[in-house]
């Protein structure tokens, strides 16, 4: 049975996130470190990174002529080991993962996701001075693409899993990159990195991964055809049979009502009516009408085309004419960011707009809120939804990805075998949203049935349970 799994990530909670991520990475692995496993994780050091944990200096690696460290650590308030790949001539620099501290992608997130990977293969292959060999090495998304590609070129190589959690975000580079990378030339062909005459980052992943996994199994079926495929939908369906959707778990320790020291009020089941109280603090602290019978919608979201926000934007306007007030938490493209700044500012008494990146305050929107919008476009898993559910907060998704498969709509025969947690559209459409919105509105001023979607939803198990053995399964099919 396979013991030792190095997980490959360009994020990771607490250390450093931009979205679902790098929740995954922080929890998944912590997961596995309970079923047994002995798993170790690696990250770039990006300035960002934050923790109180000792790091240690371990090595340092040369690949292409460049140096990097390898520091130890452990992920804060965990038994789980972490690894980080120090070069700050990379890596030094304030600002996300994937944009500087204006919000530009990095010139050279090709050099810098490349030196992360011959890194993490040097460690794969026991050549990091660490003294571990895994026997599988769990890649996740572009940034880690060239890991199975590059590990395909050893002898008595550990197997690969490639993790797709978004597929619209695949490393795309000119030739020029290509050449420059100076990458083992095998690699380059249609079969392989190459992709329209680009240097594809994910297709090592798609190509070379020994398994193929996505996070939820709509997605693992839409990614197979032309609507979510890329062009890469041939390549997927090619290997359906290495090709397997797993649902995504949470950490039901950091998004746990009962015991969340971000919330002013922790309740649970019994305790439901306390969710009031937060709902109250939210509207005081938005400066909304402090009234518990008007519902409070809430998003919180990158704010990308993915996620529906031109959607909202359309709605907005006959929103305001309904019985409902609207909190946004988000942070993105900066035409979203000034037309929901500018809804915000004419009707303060309606709609709170907050632009940055909060995590406690997306706690307590789960805590306080009665609906949460997710009407994406596509949605690989999403994880809003979840936390929603164990919040008592009803999500409106739109029926794609993840959310198709963990929401169940509201339908008298959901209503009556007690399986409806929320409410789910088809047509990615204002009207099909606002209509949905409209039918949530009349179920809440129904307060025996709306209770009955909150506990439906707060009774669901979405910690890792479950997703963490069908890892282990499929590791150990490897
Ligand atoms: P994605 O990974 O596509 O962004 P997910 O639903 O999987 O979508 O995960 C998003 C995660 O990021 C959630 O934990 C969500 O609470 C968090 N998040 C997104 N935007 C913000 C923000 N502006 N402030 C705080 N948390 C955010
Ligand atoms: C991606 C997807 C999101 C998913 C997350 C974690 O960012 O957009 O749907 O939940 O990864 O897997």
């Amino acid at each position: 049975m396979p013991r030792k799994i190095l997980f490959v990530t360009s994020e990771a909670y607490p250390l450093i996130k931009t979205g679902g991520l790098a929740d995954i990475s922080g929890s998944l692995p912590k997961a596995l470190l309970d079923l047994g496993v002995d798993v170790r994780l690696i990250i770039p050091n990006y300035q960002a990174i934050k923790t109180t944990e000792e790091i240690y200096y371990k090595s340092t690696v040369r690949v292409n002529n460049i140096d990097a460290n390898i520091l130890e650590t452990r992920l804060p308030g965990t038994q789980l080991l972490v690894w980080l790949v120090d070069c700050p001539e990379f890596f030094g620099f304030p600002g996300n993962p994937y944009v500087d501290e204006q919000g530009n992608a990095w010139g050279n997130s090709a050099e810098r996701f490349s030196l992360f990977c011959r890194i993490a293969v040097e460690v794969a292959m026991n050549r990091g001075y660490l003294d571990w060999t895994p026997d599988i090495v769990h890649c996740n998304d572009w940034q880690s693409g060239l890991v199975p590609a590059l590990l395909s070129l050893e002898a008595n190589r550990p197997a690969t899993v490639f993790t797709i959690h978004n597929l619209a975000y695949q490393g795309l580079f000119p030739k020029a990159t290509w050449t420059s990378l100076n990458l083992p030339s095998r690699l380059w062909s249609s079969e392989g990195l190459e992709f329209n005459g680009m240097l594809s980052f994910i297709k090592g992943g798609l190509a070379y991964a020994d398994r193929i996994t996505t996070v939820s199994q709509t997605y693992a079926v839409e990614i197979q055809t032309a609507a979510f495929g890329y062009g890469l939908e041939g390549l997927l369906s090619y290997r359906k049979d290495d090709l397997t959707g797993i649902i995504n778990g949470i950490d039901a320790d950091q998004w746990n009502p009962e015991t969340d020291p971000a919330i002013s009020e922790r309740f649970d089941i019994l305790t439901l009516p306390k969710k009031q109280l937060n709902k109250m603090a939210l509207q005081k602290q938005h400066a909304l009408p402090v009234n518990n019978a008007v519902p409070v919608f809430v998003l919180i979201s990158r704010l990308v085309e993915q996620k529906g926000i031109d959607l909202v934007l359309e709605c907005l306007p006959e929103m305001l004419t309904l019985p409902l007030q609207f909190i946004l938490l988000g942070k993105g493209e900066k035409s979203f960011e000034q037309q929901l700044s500018t809804f915000a500012s004419r009707y303060p008494n309606k709609i709170a707009i907050t632009l940055g990146y909060d995590e406690d305050l997306a706690h307590q929107l789960e805590a306080g809120a009665d609906v949460f919008l997710m009407p994406s476009k596509f949605e690989p898993c999403g994880l809003n939804q979840l936390y929603s559910q164990r919040y008592g907060t009803v999500p409106i998704v739109r029926k794609t990805g993840g959310l198709a498969d963990t929401v169940v709509d509201t339908l008298p025969e959901t209503l009556g075998n007690k399986t409806a947690t929320g409410f789910v559209f088809n047509q990615a459409t204002s009207g099909s949203l606002m209509e949905t919105i409209k039918r949530a509105l009349i179920v809440y001023s129904q307060p025996e049935i709306w209770k009955q979607l909150q506990t439906n939803g707060m009774q669901k198990d979405y910690s890792w349970n479950n997703s963490a053995k069908e890892y282990m399964g499929l590791y150990e099919q490897l």
